[in-house]
């Protein structure tokens, strides 16, 4: 452990971070090297990216390992391999998702991009909480494992059905999990951004970060706060931490308070 993470709330924490290439999850990987976590593994398809984000945080904390999440046998690998290699997996970030090519109605459902989110979205979800929640329990470990749902799950976007429904399964997953692993002193939590201008953002056809702020800024209750990477990744280092140690089972949104928006304006 180098002298500077000394006193940090991630201090000697070793963590994964799937889908930690690009966005939320690339800002988060960074984040919990910076509160002192002694490893951060970033889990990603994307190898070129996830090197040069491992290399950008400093190899001496961070490192690429090459996951298809919707692959079972390669994420046991990707956990074993992290135990192996780092003595230990404290904090599991389950975050890597994808989103439909197109936008999409109920009366539209194209049952392969369907198929697709579901399998990426929850469905990876619950093989990373599985291998990550098995290899917690087997080393008596008091894990943290935070999957990111968004915001969207309760306040749907127009056309985005697959992505609705796939994130409202990640809750489910989120506050099953811990009921069933508080037991073995696992924490599993959820955070849900706002939007955040990421390039998934980008490829779902969604609005420019103007055009929304146009869109939704007037309903925010924190008005003019755009929702950044780094809010989200900062919540998710509080849920990482001893500072939450009774804290599971929540969905933390980081969303500006776009979840209050109002029905009727009063006046
Ligand atoms: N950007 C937003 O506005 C927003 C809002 C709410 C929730 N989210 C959620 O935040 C998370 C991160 O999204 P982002 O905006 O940073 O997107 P992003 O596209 O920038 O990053 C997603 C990463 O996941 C990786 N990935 C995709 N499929 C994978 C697979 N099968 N195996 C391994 N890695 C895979 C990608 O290569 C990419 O690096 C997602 O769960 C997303 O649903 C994003």
């Amino acid at each position: 452990m180098s002298n500077n993470s000394m006193g940090k709330k991630l201090q000697g924490k070793v963590a994964i971070v799937t889908g930690g290439a690009s966005g939320i999850g690339e800002t988060t990987a960074r984040v919990l090297a910076d509160h002192g976590a002694r490893r951060v593994v970033i889990a990603d398809i994307q190898s070129e990216k996830g090197h040069a984000v491992a290399k950008a945080i400093g190899l001496e904390r961070c490192s690429f390992f090459l996951c298809n999440v919707t692959d079972e046998d390669q994420v046991e690998t990707l956990v074993k391999w992290t135990v192996t290699t780092y003595g230990g997996l404290d904090i599991m970030f389950s975050n890597a998702a994808v989103v439909s090519t197109s936008l999409q109605t109920v009366l539209d459902l194209d049952l392969s991009q369907f198929d697709r989110v579901m399998s990426v979205n929850p469905r990876s979800m619950a093989v990373c909480v599985k291998h990550a929640a098995r290899k917690m329990v087997e080393l008596g470990t008091r894990g943290a494992i935070i999957c990111t749902a968004t915001t969207a799950a309760e306040k749907p976007m127009m056309n985005t059905t697959d992505y609705v429904m796939s994130k409202r399964a990640v809750l489910g997953l989120m506050r099953s999990a811990s009921l069933q692993l508080g037991k073995h002193g696992i924490r599993v939590n959820s955070v849900s951004p706002g939007m955040v201008y990421t390039p998934l953002a980008a490829n779902n056809g969604l609005p420019t970060p103007e055009a929304l702020e146009e869109y939704i800024g007037p309903y925010m209750s924190l008005k003019g706060e755009t929702v950044t990477a780094e809010n989200v990744a900062d919540a998710v280092a509080f849920l990482a931490s001893d500072e939450a140690a009774l804290v599971t089972g929540v969905d933390l949104k980081v969303d500006g308070g776009i979840i209050a928006m109002p029905f009727l304006e009063s006046n």
